[in-house]
C-alpha cells in the first residue's frame, strides 16, 4: 500500500527584487520556485536535480515551511502545514527534518556530539531524561556506523563523511516521516559519497521515511532515487520513475543532463549534448517555455506558449511541446 506522506500543490516562491544601483530599474523579484506540485510516499526517495540556482534548495525549504511560500500548499501526513500557528509549526517540525550539504557549517563547533545529536530530542521532548537521551544517542551512533565512544568529542575531530553521519543521526533522532537531504554528498570525497548514500538508503529501509534527495546532477542520484524530478528555472520540467528518466528521458534538458553522466547508458554511446545560450536567470525568466533559448529543438510555439507538465508517450510527465523519448538512442 502506498501511503502519501508529503504533498505539495502549486508551490511558488518569489523573493523580493533588489532595488538599487546594481539592478537597472525595478526588478520584479526572483522567481525561485514556480508552480511545483509533487507528492512522496512513505519509504520513497524522490530525487530533485537541476543546475545550481534552479530552485532546489528553495523548494526543500518551502516543503518544510522554513520559508513562507508566495503561493501553494504543503501537507504532511494529511496536515496542511500552512494552517499551523508558529508554535504548532515548531512542534510539527519533528516530522520533517533536513540534512544539509555542508557537514562543517551545520554542526556547532563547541558542542559535543552527544549534545548536537540530542538537540532535536530536547526541543521536541521525545526522550524524557538526560539519561534516556544519552542512550538514544549511543543507539543512533551505532545506526550511522560510528563508535559510541565518540559522543563526548567535538566536531573538529571528524572527517567530512563522519560529520555527515552525525548530521544524519541528528536528523533521524526524532523519527521523522520526511527527510529533505539537500545535496548531502556534494561536499564529500567521491569515495565517501557512496557510503553516505548507502547509509541513507539503509536507514530509510529500517524506518520508512520519505526522502527528497537534492542533487545537481543525475550521476549521484542514480542508485538512491525511486523517482526523479528535473528542475529548470524553478519549475519541474520532467518527473518520472528512475527507469523512465534514465532509459527514456523525454525533455531535451533531461537528455542534456543525462548525456553528461558517463555511465548512464553502458550499452550505447551517448553523444554529449552541450547546451548553448545564456545561463538562465530567475530574475528574467524567458517567455513561453523558459528552456527555449537553450533548446536544440525549439520552435515558434516554444517562445510564446508555456508547455504544461503532462504524461506523454506512455512515459514520464514532461513539460515540452515536442517531447520525444530518448531520440539519442
Ligand atoms: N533568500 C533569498 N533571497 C533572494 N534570492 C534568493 C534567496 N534564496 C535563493 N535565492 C535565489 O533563488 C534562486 C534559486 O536558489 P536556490 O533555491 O538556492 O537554487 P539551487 O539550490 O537549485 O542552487 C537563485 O537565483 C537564488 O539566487
Ligand atoms: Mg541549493
Amino acid at each position: 500500500m502506498n501511503t502519501t506522506v508529503l504533498k505539495a500543490e502549486g508551490l511558488g516562491k518569489t523573493f523580493p527584487g533588489r532595488s538599487g544601483l546594481a539592478s537597472a530599474g525595478r526588478s520584479k523579484g526572483v522567481r525561485a520556485v514556480d508552480d511545483v506540485s509533487l507528492s512522496m510516499n512513505a519509504g520513497e526517495t524522490l530525487a530533485v536535480v537541476g543546475e545550481s540556482g534552479c530552485g532546489k534548495s528553495t523548494l526543500g525549504r518551502l516543503l518544510l515551511r522554513l520559508i513562507e511560500p508566495t503561493e501553494g500548499e504543503v501537507s504532511i501526513d494529511g496536515t496542511d502545514v500552512s494552517s499551523l500557528s508558529g508554535g504548532e509549526m515548531r512542534q510539527f517540525r519533528r516530522h520533517a527534518q533536513m540534512v544539509f550539504q555542508d557537514p562543517f557549517g551545520s554542526l556547532s563547533p563547541r558542542r559535543t556530539i552527544a549534545r548536537i545529536i540530542s538537540e532535536p530530542m530536547e526541543s521536541f521532548g521525545t526522550e524524557a531524561t538526560a539519561r534516556a537521551r544519552r542512550e538514544r544517542v549511543a543507539e543512533l551512533l551505532t545506526q550511522v556506523g560510528l563508535p559510541t565512544a565518540v559522543m563526548d568529542r567535538k566536531p573538529r575531530h571528524f572527517s567530512g563523511g563522519q560529520r555527515q553521519r552525525i548530521c544524519i543521526a541528528r536528523a533521524i533522532s526524532v523519527s521523522p516521516r520526511v527527510i529533505i537531504a539537500d545535496e548531502p554528498v556534494s561536499a564529500l570525497d567521491v569515495s565517501v559519497q557512496a557510503q553516505i548514500i548507502n547509509l541513507l538508503q539503509d536507514l530509510q529501509e529500517d524506518s520508512g521515511f520519505a526522502m527528497l534527495f537534492i542533487a545537481h546532477d543525475l550521476a549521484v542520484v542514480r542508485h538512491i532515487a525511486d523517482r526523479v524530478a528535473v528542475m529548470y528555472l524553478g519549475r519541474i520540467v520532467e518527473i518520472g520513475s528512475k527507469d523512465q528518466i534514465y532509459t527514456a528521458p523525454q525533455h531535451p534538458y533531461t537528455q542534456a543532463l543525462l548525456s553528461a553522466v558517463p555511465e548512464a547508458s553502458p550499452t550505447r554511446r551517448r553523444k554529449r549534448i552541450v547546451l548553448g545560450g545564456d545561463v538562465p536567470s530567475p530574475v528574467k525568466v524567458p517567455s513561453g517555455c523558459s528552456f527555449h533559448p537553450r533548446c536544440p529543438i525549439a520552435q515558434d510555439i516554444c517562445r510564446t506558449t508555456r508547455p504544461a507538465l503532462a504524461h506523454k508517450n506512455g512515459g514520464s510527465e514532461v513539460a515540452c511541446h515536442f517531447a520525444a523519448p530518448n531520440p539519442l538512442g
